[in-house]
């Protein structure tokens, strides 16, 4: 439809029809669905329900062709329904979680698996997903981290923007292509005490300089929808935030596309207290920008009265409805309401081969090998190895997110096992139930069932099996329930059954190796004390059990990096390596001395920092050479260094460049991570590796919050992770 068409539409379309196009209601209202929050006392009208303008969380092709054609027939204009679903890592062929895809460091690869995810999503009939969520985090107690791209703008922004082309491609109309929905704007991930939904206390500057970055990204990609967050920023909630969604996201960024607000959050904004009813609710929320009420009743119950009652002008409805007829437009439903929505297309890509392989090999390249002493990995005898742990049996190995897969279509490392020649015979035990009996675990879209072992039998053939074996193979973390959404932790320790499992098998096994099943870092002291080699393997998705396997036995290599460190303990929570010096910088030795930055009683650093991560070879960095020891405005140099592959194995290396500005009109971060690249190297082999730092990588919000680089000394660091101390100096001169 033409431009002029859609406004004529508009015109056309009573106000009950122009307000019911700024609705979406939940799939409860089709189907037994799983409503959470005030969904279900909704007490909308049959009329209400007909002029509904969009679905979400409903799927199946032929479920959804059934609903657009009663939909379509039943609307007085036959304008088509807009379907939207959470496709957060895959849909039937579930990726890793997003928060293990960006320890690939390979947007080309988190490109591929969303345009994957969209394929199959299409098939279905689904025209928009609520992904990438670009929400910046340092705090691992905050249950979501595992939707995002962890502690580093650039990291998350890439891992954004790279979702984005994935789902939407060049155009969002094109075959199997899908809408984006870029999430939470903005701050989600900082939520005090890590606690979900709760306040984000940024200052303007450090939103700004850490948080924006990672939504502009995505912005800039062209997602066409933005979701506002849950939390009050600056004491604004979101979906209230005029300064966010049309000073900062539509005019700063340019954004030009829909605003759908969160579940229930323009309702929400009653129990924020800023609105003292629904009527006041839905005024904030239509003039800062929202576009449409995501299952809540507070627009389609109130719109019309406060237009009627002039509180608001109409022109405020018809700017939203036209985004949202123009977003259908885009996708092409006027002239095809079904899309791509295609029965046997659906059953011929979900979880087709290719598509299993793919999920395959982006499960072997986000794990991070965290620990390999006398490189215990690969396994050079798998056949005197036992595997144990409560992560053998289990086929829960896809993200809290996966609401549309089926457990049923994972692999579980005992399945794994016995399709692999090395390995069909490999004995294995339980050794304790994923969760403690007493664990307070809820389901997010499912039940938990803490299956009931006999721990005593469990532990005592565990032990009895780990005596025998050469090596160990014992498989952990926390229940996949225990991440996601509403799932926040005050601890990070791994359940006591499973400490309790881990000191039995280390009391008789020195050699075991650790696979880490969990959806967020942890405080793995314990496993770091009794484990020779831990291979951090997230939550996995369908092909994640034999992606492990493959990595033990050495036929696939760990390449991946943390995106998100892993903190000493809960204490250091929120963590990050971009922090600031302070003016008693930390000395790294917590004992020494009392009038630092520093706790009395636990390091500074984490585990394991951003950026790290090990490999089945080493490599070694010669000295950073710089083109020259001067820039101006405007101007830029290339960083260079030699990384060569000293191992005995071939393998990938990513190699990492950040930035220290040595002296600004605020404190600036000890360093920034502003460019990588990966190079495979044989052994022996060497490349020289090189960086373009542009001037425009120096600026930052100065003391007069302009966004401009300073003259003065800047230090280059190029290594393997965020701790690197492989640098060499250059100026940016005075104009
Ligand atoms: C949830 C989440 C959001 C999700 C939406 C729809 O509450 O916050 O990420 O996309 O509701 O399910």
């Amino acid at each position: 439809m033409q431009e002029q068409e859609l406004q004529a539409l508009l015109s056309q379309l009573s106000p009950e029809e122009k307000i019911g196009q700024l609705v979406q209601l939940p799939a409860s209202f089709q189907e037994e669905g799983n409503a959470t929050g005030p969904a279900m006392q909704m007490g909308l009208t049959q009329e209400d329900l007909a002029l509904a303008g969009s679905y979400l969380g409903l799927i199946g092709a032929k479920k959804l062709r059934k609903l657009q054609e009663t939909y379509m027939a039943r609307h007085p204009h036959h304008i088509p329904l807009l379907f939207m679903a959470d496709i957060i890592n895959g849909y039937r062929t579930v990726f890793p979680i997003p928060l293990a895809q960006s320890c690939m460091f390979d947007p080309a690869l988190v490109e591929a698996c969303a345009s994957i995810a969209a394929k199959e999503t299409a098939a279905s009939g689904v025209h928009v997903t609520f992904s990438p969520m670009a929400d910046l985090s340092r705090d691992a107690r905050w249950g979501r981290v595992m939707e995002g791209g962890g502690e580093d703008p650039f990291v998350s922004g890439q891992t954004a923007a790279a979702m984005v082309r994935g789902y939407q491609g060049k155009d969002i109309r094109d075959k199997g292509k899908i809408g984006a929905c870029l999430k939470h704007f903005a701050g989600y991930g900082a939520p005090e005490g890590g606690r979900d939904y709760n306040n984000a206390e940024l200052s303007e500057r450090t939103l700004r300089e850490d948080y924006l970055p990672a939504y502009r990204a995505a912005v800039d990609a062209g997602c066409a929808l933005v979701m506002p967050s849950f939390n009050t920023l600056d004491r604004v909630p979101s979906a209230a935030n005029a300064w966010l969604l049309k000073d900062i996201l539509r005019k700063e960024m340019g954004f030009s596309g829909m605003v759908i607000s969160d579940w229930s959050a323009v309702a929400e904004l009653i129990p924020h207290g800023i609105a003292r009813d629904e009527k006041e609710a839905a005024y904030l929320a239509l003039r800062a920008g929202v576009d449409m009420d995501m299952s809540s009743p507070v627009y389609i119950k109130n719109l019309k009265a406060l237009v009627e009652a002039g509180k608001i002008p109409l022109q405020w409805i018809d700017e939203a409805v036209l985004r949202v007829l123009t977003l259908k437009n885009k996708l092409g439903l006027f002239e095809n309401p079904f899309k791509d929505l295609d029965e046997n297309e659906e059953s011929a890509l979900h979880l087709c081969e290719a598509h299993r392989q793919a999920a395959r090999k982006c499960a072997e390249k986000s794990f991070v090998l965290l620990k390999n002493e006398g490189s215990l990995l690969p396994l050079a005898e798998p056949g005197e190895t036992a595997w144990i742990g409560p992560y053998v049996d289990t086929q829960m190995l896809n993200g809290a997110w996966s609401i549309f897969a089926d457990d049923g279509d994972t692999l579980s490392l005992r399945s794994a096992l016995a399709l692999h020649e090395k390995t069909k015979n490999a004995p294995t035990a339980v050794g304790c139930a994923i969760a403690d009996p007493d664990s307070p675990v809820q389901g997010f879209m499912s039940a938990v069932s803490l299956s009931g072992v006999d721990e005593a039998q469990a532990l005592r053939e565990a032990a009895a099996l780990a005596q025998k074996a050469k090596n160990v193979v014992l498989a952990l973390g926390e229940h996949r329930e225990c991440s996601g959404e509403a799932a926040s932790r005050g601890t990070l320790t791994l359940p006591k059954c499973q400490l309790k499992l881990l000191d039995s098998i280390a009391e008789v096994n020195p050699n075991i190796i650790v696979l880490l099943f969990t959806g967020r870092p942890l405080d793995i002291r314990a496993v770091q004390e009794k484990a020779k080699a831990i291979l951090l393997c997230w939550l996995p998705g369908t092909e994640g059990a034999s992606a492990a396997v493959r990595t033990v036995l050495g036929e696939a290599s760990p390449s991946g990096r943390l995106s998100m460190a892993f903190p000493y303990c809960v204490g250091q929570l929120p963590l990050h390596y971009n922090h600031l010096r302070t003016g008693r910088p930390y000395s790294g030795d917590y004992k020494a001395g009392r009038f630092g930055s520093k706790y009395q009683d636990i390091p500074n650093d984490p585990l394991y920092p951003f950026g790290f991560g090990l490999t089945y070879t080493e490599f070694a960095y010669g000295p950073v050479t710089l083109s020259q020891s001067s820039i101006k405005k405007g101007g830029g140099l290339t960083a260079s260094v030699t990384v060569t592959n000293v191992g005995k194995r071939p393998g990938e290396e990513t190699v990492q460049l950040y930035l220290r500005d040595e002296c600004g009109s605020v404190a600036r971060p000890v360093r920034t991570l502003k460019a990588f690249e990966q190079v495979t190297l044989k052994p022996g082999e060497s490349r020289r590796v090189s960086f373009r730092i542009d001037e425009s990588m120096l600026r930052f919000y100065d003391i007069h919050m302009a966004y401009t680089s300073e003259p003065g000394d800047f230090t280059v660091f190029i290594g393997p992770d965020s701790r690197t101390e492989k640098g060499a100096r250059f100026t940016l001169k005075e104009e």
